[in-house]
């Protein structure tokens, strides 16, 4: 989906720049070499970074909580 037409930003686009470590909408924009333009597409990025950032974060969370199970073994019993 596409989220700034001026640069051809999409959905896809923001979550590769969150992966490759972007936290702010400047570094968004940067990962895919450009900048807002007219500036329509902003809130849209900043709730998409937000969003993506959360996920990223409940997922390392997940996975921090898996490998102490496996560290505990844990993970060996439940198997
Ligand atoms: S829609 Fe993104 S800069 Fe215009």
């Amino acid at each position: 989906m596409f989220i700034c037409s001026c640069n051809g930003l999409t959905d896809k686009d923001i979550h590769a720049a969150v992966d490759a470590g972007a936290t702010r909408p400047q570094e968004v924009y940067a990962a895919k070499k450009c900048r807002a333009k007219c500036g329509n597409c902003v809130p849209g990025v900043v709730c998409m970074l937000r969003q993506a950032l959360r996920d990223q974060k409940a997922l390392t969370a997940a996975l921090r909580n898996v490998g102490e199970m496996s560290d505990r073994g844990t993970m060996q019993a439940v198997a």
